[in-house]
Parts: C-alpha cells; sequence; structure tokens
C-alpha cells in the first residue's frame, strides 16, 4: 500500500549520527519504496522557537538540505522543503492551537526539557512548538510519519488534536490521523560521553556526538574517547543491561551494518574495547565519510540548494494551500 511520508528536521546545525540513525536513513528507505509520496522540511519555523543567529539559520537551512539530499533523498522524488516558505503551516497551527488543551501540551516532556528550571523565560513558541509540528503534518493528509524515539510524544499529541478538531468541527475524517514510524531497535542514539544521554545537537561537547560533517580523524578520535566500562564485551545482549555505554555503541555498530544487536554481541562477545572501537571506527567512516564529503560539496552550490528548495516549496504549497482552505472553511472563516 502506498503511503504518504511527512518528516522534519530542525535547521539548527550539526546534525549527528541521532539524525541519521533515528530518522534520515529511515526517510531514505521509505523513499526508495517507489509507491511512497514523501515530503521531507527544513522546519525553520520550529528553529525560532529558541533564539537564533539569522546568518547561521540561513546557512544552516541550506545545510540541512544539503544533508537531506547527501544522504540520498533525491528532489526529483520526494518534496525537500523548508516550513517558511508555505505560509499555511503557520496558518493551520493558529487553527490549531484554538483546539488544542493547555493540559495536553502540559504534558509535554521535550518542553520541560528544553525550557530548563526557568520556564517563565521560554517563548511561547518553545510551548506550542508541538502544535505546529501537528500542522506540518495533518496539512499534507500524511499516513506515517517517521522519527526518533524522541519524537513519540508529539505524535500522539498530533493524533489527539486531529481529532478533536473532526470531532469539534462535525467533519470526520477531514484531518488523517497519523501513525508514527519509530524502529523498534536503535531509535534513540546515545551521547558518546554518558550513555543514558541522547545524542544532541545542543550537547556543548563536540567529543559527545558525530557530526555527519565529521571527517575519518574526527570520526576515529571521538570513538577513541567514546566513554567505555571496564568490563569486557558481553556474551550475551541481556548484559548489555546496566552497561549503557556499551549498549549504545553496540546499537549504533548494528544500525550501520544492518544487523541485530544480538548479532553483534556473538560478532566482539569477550572482546575489548580497543578493538570493538577500532571496527566501530571503520564502520562509521564507511557511512559517514561520504555523506560529510557530499554536503560539502553540496554547500558550494548554494544556487542549488536554494533552487531545490524553491521548487520544493512550491509543490508542497499546492498540497497545503488547498488543505487550508479547506480547515478555513469548516472553521466558519
Ligand atoms: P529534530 O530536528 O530534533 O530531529 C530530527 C529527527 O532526528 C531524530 N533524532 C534522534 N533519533 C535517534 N537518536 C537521537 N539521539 C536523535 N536525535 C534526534 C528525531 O527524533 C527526529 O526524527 N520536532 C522535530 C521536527 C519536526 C517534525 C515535524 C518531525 C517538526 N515538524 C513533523 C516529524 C513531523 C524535531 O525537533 O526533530
Amino acid at each position: 500500500m502506498s503511503k504518504k511520508i511527512f518528516s522534519g528536521v530542525q535547521p539548527t546545525g550539526n546534525l549527528h549520527l541521532g539524525n541519521y540513525l533515528g530518522a534520515i536513513k529511515n526517510f531514505v528507505n521509505l523513499q526508495n519504496e517507489k509507491e511512497n509520496q514523501c515530503i521531507f522540511c527544513v522546519v525553520d519555523l520550529h528553529a525560532i522557537t529558541v533564539k537564533q543567529d539569522p546568518k547561521e539559520l540561513k546557512k544552516n537551512i541550506r545545510e540541512t538540505a544539503a544533508t537531506f539530499i547527501a544522504c540520498g533523498i533525491d528532489p526529483a522524488q520526494s518534496i525537500i522543503f523548508n516550513q517558511s516558505m508555505v505560509s499555511a503551516h503557520s496558518e493551520a497551527a493558529w487553527i490549531l492551537s484554538c483546539v488544542s488543551k493547555i493540559g495536553w501540551l502540559n504534558r509535554m516532556t521535550q518542553f520541560k526539557e528544553k525550557a530548563g528550571k526557568d520556564k517563565e523565560k521560554a517563548s511561547i513558541g518553545l510551548y506550542s512548538y508541538p502544535v505546529l509540528m501537528a500542522a506540518d503534518i495533518l496539512l499534507y493528509d500524511a499516513t506515517h510519519v517517521p522519527v526518533g524515539d524522541d519524537q513519540k510524544q508529539h505524535l500522539e499529541l498530533c493524533r489527539d488534536i486531529a481529532q478533536k478538531f473532526n470531532n469539534d468541527f462535525n467533519a470526520p475524517d477531514f484531518l488523517k490521523v497519523p501513525e508514527p514510524l519509530i524502529q523498534k531497535q536503535f531509535s534513540r542514539i546515545m551521547s558518546l560521553k554518558d550513555g543514558i544521554k541522547k545524542m544532541s545537537k545542543s550537547d556543548p561537547s563536540d567529543l559527545s556526538r558525530i557530526n555527519l560533517t565529521d571527517n575519518k580523524d574526527e570520526i576515529f578520535n571521538k570513538i577513541k574517547k567514546a566513554k567505555t566500562d571496564p568490563l569486557p564485551l558481553p556474551e550475551q545482549a541481556k548484559d548489555l543491561a546496566k552497561r549503557p555505554e556499551a549498549e549504545n555503541l553496540l546499537g549504533i555498530y548494528s544500525s550501520l551494518k544492518n544487523q541485530n544487536l544480538e548479532i553483534s554481541v556473538s560478532e566482539f562477545s569477550g572482546k575489548n574495547f580497543s578493538e570493538f572501537k577500532e571496527k566501530l571506527s571503520e564502520a562509521l567512516t564507511e557511512i559517514i565519510e561520504p555523506i560529510s564529503k557530499e554536503i560539502k560539496k553540496l554547500l558550494n552550490d548554494e544556487k542549488y540548494l536554494d533552487t531545490i528548495l524553491l521548487e520544493g516549496s512550491d509543490k508542497a504549497d499546492k498540497i497545503a494551500s488547498k488543505k487550508i482552505k479547506e480547515m478555513k472553511e469548516l472553521v466558519g472563516f
């Protein structure tokens, strides 16, 4: 059955291995199932929920588009565009924020994490961020949304918002309730410096993540310095339970090799970390280095990237402006 796929990535710099293994790699697989219709969005409106330097933002928008393409998203097959170019996203977000309940948003753990201790000083945009995310998805009647594990709660909220809108305006099935696509394994890649913390763009230590623009030397160096524990690698996957760093590194290796964790565990059973780290660095280099080189090459051609985004936005706008028009009619505008 053909699926309508929608997903987004924030242009906030430092796209990393977690973004790739948790989301972008899956975007490419879904695109390659030929009958799917795929839309991948550079969510620049989401990026400004925390303060951005305008010049950096512009650069990061292009870099995110370049990353999509370098990872294998083909602009001739999938729509690649940036959110701010399609005004329906902002309009739909406002309408949907008027049917969403404060209680629902109060439960969002990502807001709590990002706002930190001083919630009073966080922007309203950061708080209502998941409503904009729902607008993104619902405008395109997306049936499936590939994301990493950290976006699960936002997708559940999106489903609630869709159902509430349909109910409130007596329009059954008008907004399509999407299915999240979260991989069963390796959907949460952890920091190289702390196996219980998510790998993240905003971690102040660059050693905590493999960036998609890293070269071979950087990859080997970061893996060499990655946190481990004093034991040799276990004989069975169940013995990883209290060894988050070992579990994360073996998970990364498995995901890169498209193999089960159990297979990787048996490959390195009883070996020490230095031997495993060598193989892991090689596996990473094999996948990441070509992506990194391609990103750098694409970034030299700003015109090309701007054209991709412009053409993608035109296509996205055709779909989204039809949906927002119907939405406005339902609301009574
Ligand atoms: P963002 O930009 O934080 O991350 C982009 C994608 O990468 C995944 N991801 C990870 N997966 C595994 N391990 C990690 N350490 C890791 N870090 C990030 C994220 O789950 C995500 O899939 N709110 C979204 C962007 C968004 C969106 C949307 C997504 C806006 N509108 C509509 C889907 C549909 C976000 O901030 O992703």
